[in-house]
């Protein structure tokens, strides 16, 4: 489903343009509990961002949505990870920025792509992998490396940090709407603070941890059974979890409410949470809901996983 394609560009390309394109993300079960280990299934969406590349000064342009510590952030990411290659890259991105759709992992892939066919070798998932990871580094710290495996990958996955990742192949069509519930604090900010409540009741928070887990791979056997009724469950069941440890807000709830009352099987928060970000809900046929929500002024769009 990704748009970009892997493979070395020729020498005669690299005296021209070269584009690159990363899809954001979602996590439709399992954020958090995957730092600490447990399977989370993610998928990569339709949107993302696009990376071009000419001949020049090493550079990134960065782009004008950016706040100065994100801009600082992708200025750190790409001289770790170009070195002197002699591009001068600019990024495109129809991903909302810093609520929880991986648009900084879309924006390492994208730019990994585009370093990676300037080299001019053949190159496949792993190599974009890597090269993203360092600048996912810059951006986030310590990840667990979903974001930007699930981009990288271009597909349904359920990834584990430390073990293989799996493709998961849909019975039916996943479909997901996706709304904005507004600005957020950074992922690095809520990971510290879920840390902090981990390390005051540990056994607590490694039975809750665990326990999502379970969910992560339940709702990988339904997706591949085209179980969506199973699934929209997990899906609630994964968020009422997330609000008991203190990853919920109001305006995230209120999102979940109302897809839920648009007719989603399922709605859950999606990515790091706190006091925004977005909401996902399942629906068999989300054309009436996207209607709905955008004549409420809501951002929202469809993927389909
Ligand atoms: O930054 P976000 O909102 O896409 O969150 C990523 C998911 C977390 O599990 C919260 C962090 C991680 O590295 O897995």
């Amino acid at each position: 489903m990704s748009r970009a394609r892997n493979g070395a560009a020729s020498s005669s390309e690299v005296r021209s343009e070269l584009t690159a394109f990363g899809p954001g993300k979602i996590i439709v079960i399992g954020e958090h509990a995957a730092v600490y280990g447990m399977p989370v299934l993610a998928g990569a969406i339709q949107r993302g961002v696009t990376a071009r590349a000419v001949p020049g000064p090493t550079r990134i342009q960065a782009p004008p949505e950016l706040t100065p510590p994100q801009a600082e952030a992708l200025q750190r990411a790409f001289a770790a990870a170009a070195g002197d290659v002699g591009l001068s890259v600019s990024v495109t991105s129809d991903l909302p920025v810093g609520v929880g759709l991986g648009s900084s992992a879309a924006l390492s892939v994208a730019v990994s792509r585009v370093l990676l066919q300037a080299r001019g070798k053949p190159f496949g998932v792993k190599e974009v992998r890597e090269l993203a990871a360092k600048m996912e580094g810059e951006f986030h710290g310590t990840p667990s490396g979903v974001d930007h495996t699930t981009s990288a990958r271009g597909e349904l996955i359920l990834y584990r940090k430390e073990g293989p990742t799996k493709a998961v192949k849909a019975k039916k069509p996943v479909r997901i709407v996706v709304a904005i519930a507004g600005v957020r604090t950074p992922t690095k900010t809520t990971v510290a603070g879920l840390r902090e409540r981990r390390m005051t009741w540990p056994k607590r928070y490694a039975r809750l941890f665990g326990e999502i887990g379970v969910l992560a791979a339940e709702a990988a056997r339904a997706v591949t059974r085209g179980d969506l009724a199973e699934l929209g469950d997990l899906m609630t069941v994964n968020h009422g979890l997330l609000w008991g440890m203190g990853l919920s807000s109001e305006r995230l709830d209120a999102m979940v409410r109302r897809m839920r009352s648009l007719g989603a099987l399922g709605a859950k928060l999606t990515g790091a949470g706190g006091d925004g970000g977005a909401v996902i809900g399942l629906f068999e046929d989300p054309s009436d809901a996207l209607k709905r929500l955008t004549a409420d002024g809501v951002q929202c769009f469809e993927s389909t996983l």
